[in-house]
């Protein structure tokens, strides 16, 4: 992945479920970061409104962000970062795996347990990203990331985030790839190895969850420690 002259990185990323909250935040760091951002959505006129809106916060110093439908997104980017939930996934995987197929995608899910998100509930792949990595076979790079920060510390795009992300998946190349993207916007990445790991960093994000809940809190996170900051 090559850099501009300023240092921003020549990446197109599409947020496929950008409208959401997670993912409009996520797309706001990177756009801030001078990343190309694509919206995408189910329907191309929500993901364009979305767009609108984050180019109004962001000011003209951001790259445009575009919207597109799910699918027209997922074509014109070099990585794909899915921020849909889980249970709404299969149509949406059915609808991008062609335009996904030499890529890498993020997947920012986790499977909590519907009756109380606080409890961790794996599918039976192991993780959401073993899972969607099933679906898209070899042809994609699949890692998880972002699963531990809240849509919260996103949005404040400010303010320096503190919590790290750990990023897993089998393909080495496409974990440093997603790591060096993911610094780009200011938050500490680092690589959590294989894909069989991806379900400890899923599950991390009910202990979170169970962790806002115990002590009145929004967006508790993780840090590595032990490992010096680059
Ligand atoms: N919220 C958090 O605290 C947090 C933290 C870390 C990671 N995550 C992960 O981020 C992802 C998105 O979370 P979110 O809170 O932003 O979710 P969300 O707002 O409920 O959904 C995100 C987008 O996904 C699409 N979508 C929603 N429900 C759907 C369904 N049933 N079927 C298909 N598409 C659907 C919608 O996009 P369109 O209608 O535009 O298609 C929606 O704007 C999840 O996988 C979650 O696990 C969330």
């Amino acid at each position: 992945m090559s850099r501009t002259t300023k240092g921003q990185m020549k990446t197109t990323l599409a947020v496929i479920g950008g409208t959401g909250r997670e993912g409009n935040a996520i797309a706001a760091r990177f756009a801030k970061a001078g990343v190309r951002v694509l919206i995408g959505s189910r329907d191309a006129a929500k993901a364009q409104n979305a767009a609108s809106a984050l180019n109004a916060r962001l000011g003209a110093a951001a790259p445009r962000v575009e919207g597109y439908s799910n699918r027209d997104a997922a074509a014109q980017a070099d990585v794909v970062l899915l921020a849909v939930p889980y249970a709404g996934m299969p149509p949406i995987l059915e609808d991008i795996r062609d335009a996904a197929q030499g890529k890498i995608v993020i997947s920012v899910a986790s499977s909590l347990d519907p009756e109380r998100k606080s409890r961790a509930k794996p599918p039976a792949a192991g993780s959401v990203t073993a899972e969607v990595q099933q679906f898209f076979g070899d042809g994609v790079k699949v890692v998880c990331a972002f699963q531990n920060i809240s849509p919260e510390k996103l949005e404040a795009v400010e303010e320096k985030i503190e919590t790290d992300v750990i990023v897993c998946g089998n393909d080495k190349d496409a974990r440093a790839t997603a790591i060096d993207l993911i610094r780009c916007i200011g938050v500490d990445a680092f690589d959590g190895g294989a894909l069989a790991n991806a379900v400890a960093v899923e599950a991390l994000t009910a202990v979170l969850i169970a962790v806002n809940i115990k002590y009145k809190v929004r967006g508790a996170g993780i840090r590595i420690t032990g490992v010096p900051r680059v």
